[in-house]
């Protein structure tokens, strides 16, 4: 009997069971089968593996496989993903279609900061739905203004930067074009020659998909397929002063740059570094342009990770959007008064940024991220996870190198390949992403309790047990990053 084929038998006597029965008679039958001492030692192993596991990804022959194989002809290919599917979710648990739990190290790449399936979000998104959902940019409603209002003052109120207006679009992508198109109107009007049009960004960074976003994305893999990228676009070497002082120039319009590199491998821009580079902005008069799509909206136990700074390193722009939803689809360019003061009816636009459903959600998440309470949290809880991570870091000095970040925006930076740790967390209970080179990221729930902590990061040594102290065994699982 092949392995897949009895794979195949133990998923028949399986399909259809609650979780919790599920792994009862999966113990059992793996006892019974395992004491059977003909069986071949690849299957007793497979057998054991699939008793072990709380969450053994789905097999060929699941479930999930038949809807994943009538669905995924008609998807156009552009991500690749692990076996489960995810059905429904609450707090920092998410469950699969075979009804599985995991516990959700990700938030949907640091989208649900309030959890997934918040009852008030779910409240508000309802009682908003069922006034008004769209009447387009072409007249009023009340909460386009309304959440671009409680941007501006929240920025102002938590110490970020002269905040004067918003820009309300769907996504970060759309949200950074508008800052390129932004950072282009504002050069023009400076030089009027069309001489100041160069963007600089830096290497590492993920700015987006779009053209103009991954014309500021400088990864090769995924600016090449589709070159060639906007003119003038420039690449610098994050927290190199030489090199913003070669690139930013007179003929430079805009610089953009995340705080907190998130799919670089979370690098953290040094305050030094973000002092010279507002003051060479300043100096050329190019807009500066600060990404907190992943890193912003108290991830970093501030409402925005320039909160810290001093003033003279504040940007003109911000772009948000991710956790701004929660899940629901927005963005938002925030820009000072003069950035503004260059920007004329007809510059920009979008049919469905803005709608009163998105604007009411985000108008509420808003307000709750902004809490101190969640604030002072979040750092209780990065200390929380730094304290298991030197742990880690003592059981595999070779293995974990060194922890980076802020907040609940943490890299765990690994000498090693960390997809197959990422499949073994996975298949105990707990889901995990990667980015940069060789790093685990921890983009939690903001919500996330100190048992959850506890108990996915026991998790995690498990699985990095298992990968690292029973090697050969465990495939990694591509794609569980946007760049690489
Ligand atoms: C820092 C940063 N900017 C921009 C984006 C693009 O956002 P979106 O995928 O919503 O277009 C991302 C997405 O991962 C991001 O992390």
């Amino acid at each position: 009997m092949s392995l897949r084929t009895c794979s195949a038998r133990l998923n028949a006597v399986l399909r259809n069971q609650s979780s919790v029965v599920t792994r009862t008679i999966r113990r059992q039958y793996a006892s019974a089968a395992t004491a059977a001492s003909s069986l071949p030692a690849g299957l007793k192993e497979a057998i054991d593996k699939e008793a072990r596991l709380s969450n053994p990804d789905p097999q060929y022959d699941s479930q999930t496989a038949r809807l994943v194989d009538a669905q995924s002809p008609f998807m156009v290919p552009t991500y690749v993903r692990p076996p489960p599917m995810f059905q429904q979710g609450e707090g920092c648990y998410i469950w699969d279609v075979e009804n599985r739990q995991y516990l959700d190290f990700t938030a949907g790449i640091a989208v649900n900061s309030l959890g997934h399936s918040d009852p008030e979000v779910a409240k508000v998104l309802y009682q908003q739905a069922q006034t008004l959902v769209h009447s387009s940019n072409l007249y009023y409603n009340p909460w386009t203004g309304a959440l671009s209002q409680l941007l501006v003052e929240k920025t102002r109120e938590h110490g970020g930067f002269n905040a004067g207006k918003a820009f309300i679009c769907n996504s970060g992508s759309e949200a950074n074009e508008a800052a390129i198109k932004f950072a282009r109107k504002h050069g023009r009007s400076v030089q009027s020659d069309g001489s100041k049009f160069e963007i600089v960004s830096f290497h590492g960074s993920f700015h987006g998909r779009t053209m103009g976003s991954l014309s500021v994305t400088p990864n090769p893999k995924y600016q090449k397929p589709f070159s060639p990228m906007l003119p003038g676009c420039k690449y610098a070497t994050y927290n190199d002063m030489d090199s913003i002082n070669e690139l930013v120039t007179e003929h430079t319009c805009g610089v953009i740059i995340e705080p907190i590199q998130g799919e670089g491998g979370v690098n953290v821009a040094t305050p030094e570094f973000l002092l010279a580079l507002r003051k060479r902005c300043t100096e050329v008069g190019a807009v500066l342009v600060h990404d907190e799509i992943q890193c912003g909206l108290s991830r970093t136990g501030k409402l925005w990770a320039h909160c810290d700074l001093p003033a003279e390193a504040h940007p003109d722009i911000l772009t948000t959007a991710k956790a701004l939803g929660n899940g629901f689809p927005i963005g938002a360019t925030i820009v000072t008064d003069e950035v503004s003061s260059k920007i004329v009816t007809g510059d920009h636009g979008t049919t469905f940024g803005g709608n009163p459903l998105g604007c009411r959600v985000a108008h509420h998440i808003l307000g709750r991220l902004a809490a101190p309470e969640l604030q002072a949290g979040v750092l209780q809880k990065e200390a929380r996870f730094r304290e298991h991570m030197s742990r880690l870091h003592q059981r595999f000095p070779k293995i974990v190198q060194e922890v980076r970040g802020r907040g609940l925006i943490l890299g765990l930076q690994l000498s090693a390949d960390p997809t197959p740790v990422v499949t073994a967390a996975r298949e105990r209970g707990l889901l995990i992403i990667t980015c940069g080179t060789n790093t685990l990221r921890f983009v939690p729930p903001l919500i996330i309790s100190n048992e959850e902590i506890n108990k996915g990061m026991a998790i995690l040594e498990d699985a990095m047990v298992a990968v690292f102290e029973e090697p050969g065994h465990i495939e990694g699982t591509d794609g569980q990053q946007e760049m690489r």
